[in-house]
This record gives C-alpha cells, sequence and structure tokens, in this order.
C-alpha cells in the first residue's frame, strides 16, 4: 500500500509529464482534480518561464480559479468548440482506457470538454489502474427527478447513495446545480453497455463511465508509463 506523500509524488509525476503535450497555440481542456492540478500549475510555469501561448477551458470552478491563478488565459467552448487537447485525472482505468471519473462531482462538464477534443489524456497514479473497474460511479441527477432515477437504477443491479456534502448540511451540490448519486454495481463486466443503459434515464443529467479516452500517463515507481488506446 503507498502512502500519501508517495501517491502525490505520482500525482506530479503523471500531471507534469503530459503538461508538455501542450504545443503554443493549442486550447486545452483543463480537468479536475488533484492529478490535473499538477498539469496546470506546470503549464502556468512553462507560460511564465518559456511564453506557451495556450487558452484553457476549465472542467469546474476548481480548474478555473487554479488555471486563473497560474497565469493561464482561458477561452469557453462556444468560442472554441473543438479543442487541441483535454487532460484530467480518474478515480478509476483499466487497461482497456475505460474509466470512472466523477469522485470530485466534475464529471458532466468533463465528459463535454473532453468530448470536444481532438485527443483526451489521462493522468493518474498505480493505484488508480484496475483489472475491472469496481468503483460506485457517480451519476448527476435533477434534484426534481431523484426518486424516478433511484428506482430505475435499482433495477439495472445498482445501490445508489445520494452523496452528502463534507461542510454542508445535506447533499452535494454540482457546479450545474444538480444532485450526484455514487451508484455501486459492483465489479463492471462492461462498462460501455452499462454508460448505454443509464444515459437514457429521465433526469439524469450525466454518469461518470467514459469511453473516450486517447491515451493514458500512469505514473509507476520507475517512471510515466504511456498507454494508447488499442481497441
Ligand atoms: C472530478 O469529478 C473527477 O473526475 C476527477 O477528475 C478525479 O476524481 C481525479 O482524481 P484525483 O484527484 O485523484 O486526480
Amino acid at each position: 500500500m503507498k502512502d500519501a506523500s508517495t501517491n502525490s509524488n505520482a500525482k506530479r509525476m503523471a500531471g507534469e509529464a503530459a503538461a508538455e503535450l501542450v504545443k503554443s497555440g493549442m486550447v486545452v481542456g483543463l480537468g479536475t482534480g488533484s492529478t490535473v492540478a499538477w498539469t496546470i500549475q506546470r503549464l502556468g510555469a512553462r507560460v511564465r518561464e518559456e511564453g506557451l501561448e495556450l487558452l484553457g477551458v476549465p472542467t469546474s470552478f476548481q480548474s478555473e480559479h487554479l488555471a486563473i491563478a497560474s497565469g493561464i488565459k482561458l477561452t469557453s467552448l462556444n468560442q472554441h468548440p473543438i479543442l487541441d487537447l483535454a487532460i484530467d485525472g480518474a478515480d478509476q482505468v483499466d487497461a482497456d482506457l475505460f474509466v470512472i471519473k466523477g469522485g470530485g462531482a466534475a464529471h458532466t462538464r468533463e465528459k463535454v470538454v473532453s468530448c470536444s477534443a481532438k485527443r483526451f489524456v489521462i493522468v493518474a497514479d498505480e493505484s488508480k489502474f484496475v483489472q475491472r473497474l469496481s468503483r460506485p460511479v457517480p451519476v448527476e441527477v435533477l434534484a426534481f427527478a431523484t426518486r424516478l432515477v433511484e428506482r430505475r437504477l435499482q433495477s439495472l443491479g445498482g445501490s445508489p447513495v445520494l452523496r452528502q456534502a463534507m461542510r454542508k448540511d445535506g447533499p452535494v451540490i454540482t457546479d450545474n446545480g444538480n444532485l450526484v448519486m455514487d451508484v455501486d454495481f459492483g465489479s463492471i463486466q462492461d462498462p460501455r453497455a452499462l454508460a448505454a443503459k443509464i444515459s437514457p434515464i429521465p433526469g439524469v443529467v450525466e454518469h461518470g463511465i467514459f469511453d473516450n479516452v486517447d491515451e493514458l500517463y500512469l505514473a509507476r515507481a520507475d517512471g510515466v508509463e504511456k498507454i494508447r488506446r488499442s481497441r
């Protein structure tokens, strides 16, 4: 088992390595979380030190504020509908590069931004890499539809739990003003098939299963391994 500092070093290695993919003139999707935070800060350093010119599209209030603090200029999908690259973290990733995201409740914007990019790169430490996805799947839900969505997810074999806030009474409210359910499906045999069953439920805004990853930057003890999608 890794200790917290080893994990943090690994996140930094993966995050900073992916920042080298960015070339001047690119428009880049900036993901959310503690690993891609290293990417954003490294990009800020490259702006200051090398005069790197990029425009970022943030996926959350967190990444927006960090990008601004790091000196990265921002734009929007309305102004730049097609991004050169998107870089983001993950909560779990398997060998086929199916990913579960949404541990920070940002997966809806992360999916929109990553699907707008020509290339989508995930940065992660080794603890996220699994044979088969098994983490509860985050599902962003309209508050109005909570009970219907709950029943439909249960009929798919899931156990939904409404995510509670840590430093606020009551549930987590996403950057989009919705709620999040974490849905335990046990070990997920076919992530794409499960995703296809969750998406059409009325009231579901977006789920955290991603099948659009092109490349994984995985920090291992001896360096960052780059794994391309083969499927
Ligand atoms: C945000 O909702 C998530 O999808 C994050 O991208 C993910 O939780 C990142 O995890 P780390 O904080 O471990 O990088």
